[in-house]
C-alpha cells in the first residue's frame, strides 16, 4: 500500500435496513459508495447511505478497535454490520473519535427532519361516515395531546439502576406504550432506548415494545399499530418489526393484552396520562412486575388507594420531574415511579421526620375543622394514635415501610375554617 495514500473509516448504512450499518475501512471514500450502491444493483429503493466518515492515521488498527470494543453490537461474528440505534450511533462515533489514530471528521449525518403525517384525501371517509362530530374530534385531539409527554433516558436509567441486576436475568420486559427504535431518536422512547443498549448487562432473554396507532391518529384514520421484538441469540441481536392486521397496538388491544399474560415478566414504561385508571386496572390485575410513570397524587385518588392498602403496588426510588413534549422541549412533571418490586432499603426514608407529636414544630401541625391532625413536611408523630392527615410527599418516602397504614380507602379533603384544601391521605400507626 501506498505510504502517503489516505486511510478512512466509514459507517455507512442501506435504507431498507434501518436497523444495521456497517463500519469499515477504506482509501476511497467515493468508491467505496459507488461499489455499494452498484451492490444493491437497479434498486432505487434501497440506498447507501454514509453515516459518518474520517481520516485516521491506521485504518486497520482503527476498524480492529472498534470490533474489540463493539463486539457484542455485531450482528455475526465473520462481518462488520453493527447494530444501529441513534444512540449507538453516538458511542460508535465517539469511540472513532477518541481513538489515538483519529485525524478528522470528513462527514457526519445531520438529524432527520421529523416525517410529516400524510393524509390521504381520497380514502379520508367523512365525520358522518365514522360516527363521529367535530366535538368528538376535539376531544380526541385534545385527550391525544395531553398524553405525548415522554420520558427522559436519564429518568430511566436513575431509577433501573437502583434495582437488583438479577431480576432481570433471563426475563422478557414488556414496554407496552412505546415507540420502539426509529431511524430517528426522537421517534424513539427512553425505555426502548435503555433495555436495548443495556440489554446484555441486565441479562435480558426478550424485549417487546407496542407502538400505538391512535397517538398521532387524530382523525381516527387507524394509524399502524406494530410489536417490536428485540432478542439476542448465539448469532447476535435480532428485531423483528411486526404490523399484525388489525392491531392498534393500544395496551389493551387483544394482541397486546396475550403478550402481557403469555409473554412479559416486567412492564416497564409511562402510559398515557388519559388512561391511567384502565392501564393500571389491567396491569395490576396481570399480576406480572412492573416498573412505570405515574402522577405523583395517585395515592390521593379513590381508584388508587386499594392497590397501595392491599399493597398491589407501592413507590418506586424516584420522582419524575421532567418530560419532553413533542418539540423535545422540557417541561415540568409531577411523575413518580411506581412498582411491586421489592425496594432495597429506600434511600429517601430518610427524608422522613419522626418524632413524638410534641417535638413537631407548630407550624407543621394543625387540625383540620374534624379534628384531625394535619402533618406537613414530613413530619410523622410516633406516639400518636390516632388518625392523622399527610400529604403523598411521606407516602412516596416510604412511610407505610415504617409501620403506618393507610386507613381510608376513599379520597380525603380537608377544611380549615371551611375552607376546602388539597387532598391528603389518612394514616394511623399500626
Ligand atoms: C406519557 S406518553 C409516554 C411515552 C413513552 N412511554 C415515554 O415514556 O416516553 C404516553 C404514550 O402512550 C401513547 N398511548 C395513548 N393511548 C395509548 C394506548 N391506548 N395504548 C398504548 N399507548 C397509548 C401516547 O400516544 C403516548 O405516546
Amino acid at each position: 500500500m501506498d505510504e502517503n495514500e489516505k486511510q478512512y473509516i466509514y459507517i455507512i448504512q442501506a435504507s431498507l435496513e434501518p436497523s444495521k450499518c456497517k463500519i469499515g475501512k477504506t482509501n476511497d471514500l467515493d468508491r467505496r459508495l459507488k461499489e455499494y450502491n452498484n451492490m444493491t444493483g437497479k434498486s432505487k429503493e434501497n440506498i447507501y447511505q454514509y453515516l459518518f466518515t474520517c481520516e485516521v492515521v491506521d485504518m486497520s488498527a482503527v476498524e480492529n478497535a472498534i470490533k474489540d470494543e463493539f463486539s457484542f453490537l455485531r450482528e455475526v461474528k465473520s462481518k462488520e454490520i453493527y447494530f444501529y440505534n441513534p444512540e449507538l450511533l453516538n458511542k460508535y462515533v465517539k469511540f472513532i473519535k477518541s481513538h489515538p489514530l483519529f485525524i478528522k471528521e470528513i462527514f457526519i449525518k445531520k438529524e432527520e427532519k421529523k416525517q410529516e403525517i400524510k393524509i390521504v384525501k381520497k380514502t379520508t371517509p367523512s365525520l358522518e361516515e365514522r360516527g363521529l362530530s367535530q366535538k368528538d374530534l376535539l376531544q380526541n385531539a385534545q385527550k391525544a395531546k395531553n398524553d405525548e409527554f415522554y420520558t427522559r433516558y436519564e429518568d430511566v436509567e436513575k431509577e433501573i439502576e437502583m434495582y437488583d441486576k438479577n431480576i432481570w436475568e433471563d426475563k422478557c420486559v414488556f414496554c407496552n406504550c412505546d415507540d420502539a427504535v426509529d431511524t430517528d431518536e426522537r421517534k424513539s422512547s427512553a425505555f426502548s432506548l435503555y433495555f436495548m443498549r443495556n440489554f446484555r448487562e441486565l441479562g435480558l432473554r426478550k424485549l417487546i415494545c407496542t407502538h400505538y396507532g391512535g397517538g398521532i391518529d387524530l382523525f381516527n384514520q387507524g394509524a399502524k399499530g406494530y410489536v417490536y421484538t428485540y432478542i439476542f441469540t448465539k448469532n447476535g441481536f435480532k428485531e423483528l418489526k411486526e404490523y399484525p392486521k388489525g392491531y392498534t397496538g393500544s395496551f389493551d388491544d387483544p394482541l397486546s393484552l396475550k403478550i402481557l399474560n403469555e409473554e412479559a415478566d416486567i412492564v416497564c414504561t409511562n402510559p398515557p396520562f388519559s388512561k391511567t385508571i384502565e392501564y393500571w386496572q389491567i396491569l395490576i390485575e396481570s399480576g406480572k412486575k412492573f416498573l412505570v410513570i405515574s402522577n405523583i397524587a395517585n395515592i390521593t385518588r379513590p381508584t388508587f388507594i386499594t392497590y397501595f392498602i392491599n399493597e398491589q403496588v407501592w413507590a418506586g426510588y424516584n420522582r419524575v420531574d421532567y418530560y419532553f413534549n413533542p418539540k423535545r422541549q422540557l417541561v415540568d412533571a409531577s411523575g413518580h415511579w411506581y412498582t411491586n418490586i421489592p425496594i432495597n432499603d429506600r434511600p429517601k426514608r430518610k427524608h422522613l421526620k419522626i418524632m413524638p407529636l410534641k417535638d413537631i414544630p407548630e407550624k407543621h401541625k394543625k387540625y383540620d375543622d374534624s379534628k384531625i391532625l394535619m402533618v406537613d413536611d414530613c413530619y410523622i408523630p410516633s406516639d400518636y394514635k390516632k388518625t392523622f392527615a399527610v400529604s403523598v410527599r411521606p407516602i412516596l418516602n416510604g412511610l407505610l415501610e415504617k409501620g403506618y397504614k393507610i386507613i381510608q380507602d376513599k379520597e380525603y379533603y380537608p377544611y380549615i375554617n371551611g375552607k376546602k384544601k388539597f387532598a391528603r391521605v389518612l394514616v394511623q400507626k399500626i
